[in-house]
């Protein structure tokens, strides 16, 4: 119970960082019209968080020191140890990837596969990054749909 209060808030704080990376990274006036009108959803946020080209460009990399030796450079999910089972999840596939919240993403990532009903095939990476790499490696994740 603690420890889902405590996701909780690390996720509610993730989203918040990703608001204020976001922030950062804009030039005023330049996002267009539509954005001031509309509220801003965690989603919106993680897709402007990915203009920072300083976030994606530290998201690939991290994402490809740990991550990419399994779901594959291009995230598709073919990495060099194939014939895993289940197979490493397809970041590249744009349904997949819809179906996956930010906080799915981060719980995922944190605590392994097997925290959100998964297989115990995707290590919990929890103590390996720290918020703002996490923030950095989802920001990057997002981008491999393509959109
Ligand atoms: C040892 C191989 C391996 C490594 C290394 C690995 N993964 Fe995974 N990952 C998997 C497998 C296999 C699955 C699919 C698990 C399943 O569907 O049961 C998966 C699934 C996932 C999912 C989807 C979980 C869900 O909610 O369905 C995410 C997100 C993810 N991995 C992120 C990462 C990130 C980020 C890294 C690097 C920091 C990483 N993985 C490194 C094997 C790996």
């Amino acid at each position: 119970m603690q420890k889902t209060l405590n996701i909780r808030k690390f996720a509610a704080l993730a989203v918040l960082s990703l608001l204020v990376i976001a922030g950062c990274g804009k030039k005023p006036g330049a996002s267009g019209k539509a954005d001031l009108k509309k509220p801003m959803t965690a989603a919106d946020s993680a897709v402007t968080a990915t203009k920072v080209p300083y976030a994606l460009k530290e998201g690939k990399r991290l994402f490809s020191h740990y991550c990419a030796v399994c779901h594959g450079e291009t995230g598709d999910g073919s990495g060099q140890y194939y014939g895993l089972t289940p197979t490493p999840a397809n970041f590249t596939d744009k349904a997949f990837m819809k179906t996956m919240t930010n906080e799915r993403l981060f719980k995922a990532i944190m605590e392994g596969s097997a925290s959100v009903g998964k297989s115990n095939m995707c290590p919990p990476w929890g103590k390996s990054f720290h918020g703002e790499e996490l923030e950095f490696i989802v920001a990057y994740i997002r981008t491999l749909a393509g959109s």
